[in-house]
């Protein structure tokens, strides 16, 4: 059973997922979020789960990192799970939790990095879209993939029905990828996300 940490910065409805689908393999012992109002810490408490607000405002990002790693460790957790969290990490974090970090991203990676991703499909006139699970290594939404799962894109689609439809597929996907990492049946190695 690892104990895994979730970083949030909003609604938590990933985090809402995950939660639900806790079993043998993964607890989630710690939710952390720099935002004090994130929706995903209320469901974190009633669910038990301990909490903590770490804000970012006046901080390096060296510093920040530092205290969200610095309470990471002291909750013993194993693995960390970055779901909806707004922050971009250091190189340094990023390098200390390496094969350990994961994030979930809603495009089919490595298309659409970065923000703005359903306005994005839509323009380009894609006929189809999806959520990716991926390792963070310090360049943003590009670390080996885990998981994914692909949606179709309407012509009649808004960003936020398009947003809607991925965010579906999401909270099945994250807790299988975080079952296969909390399983040690997926590794980061040299680069890679290497199954076994
Ligand atoms: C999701 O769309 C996820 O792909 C992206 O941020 C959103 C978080 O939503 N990284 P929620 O806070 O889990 O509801």
């Amino acid at each position: 059973m690892k104990k895994v940490g979730v970083l949030i910065s909003g609604r938590g409805s990933n985090l809402g997922a995950l939660i639900e689908a806790q079993s043998s393999s993964y607890k989630i012992v710690q939710v952390i979020s720099n935002a004090a109002d994130a929706g995903g810490l209320e469901r974190a408490t009633q669910a038990g789960i301990a909490t903590c607000v770490i804000p970012h405002k006046g901080k390096t990002r060296e510093e920040f990192d530092a205290e969200l790693d610095a309470d990471l460790r002291q909750a013993g957790v194993e693995i960390v799970v970055l779901a909806g969290f707004m922050r971009i990490l250091s190189d340094g974090f990023a390098r200390a939790w390496q094969g350990k970090l994961i994030n979930i991203h809603p495009s089919l990676l490595p298309a659409y990095k970065g923000i703005k991703v359903h306005e994005r499909v839509i323009a380009a006139g894609e006929r189809q879209s999806g959520a990716s699970v991926h390792f963070v290594v310090p360049e943003l939404d590009a670390g080996p993939v885990i998981a994914q799962a692909s949606v179709p894109v309407h012509p009649s689609d808004t960003p936020e029905l398009l947003a809607a439809r991925v965010l579906e597929v999401e909270h099945k996907l994250y807790p299988e990828a975080l079952r296969l990492l909390a399983e040690d049946k997926v590794k980061l190695e040299k680069g890679f996300a290497v199954f076994s």
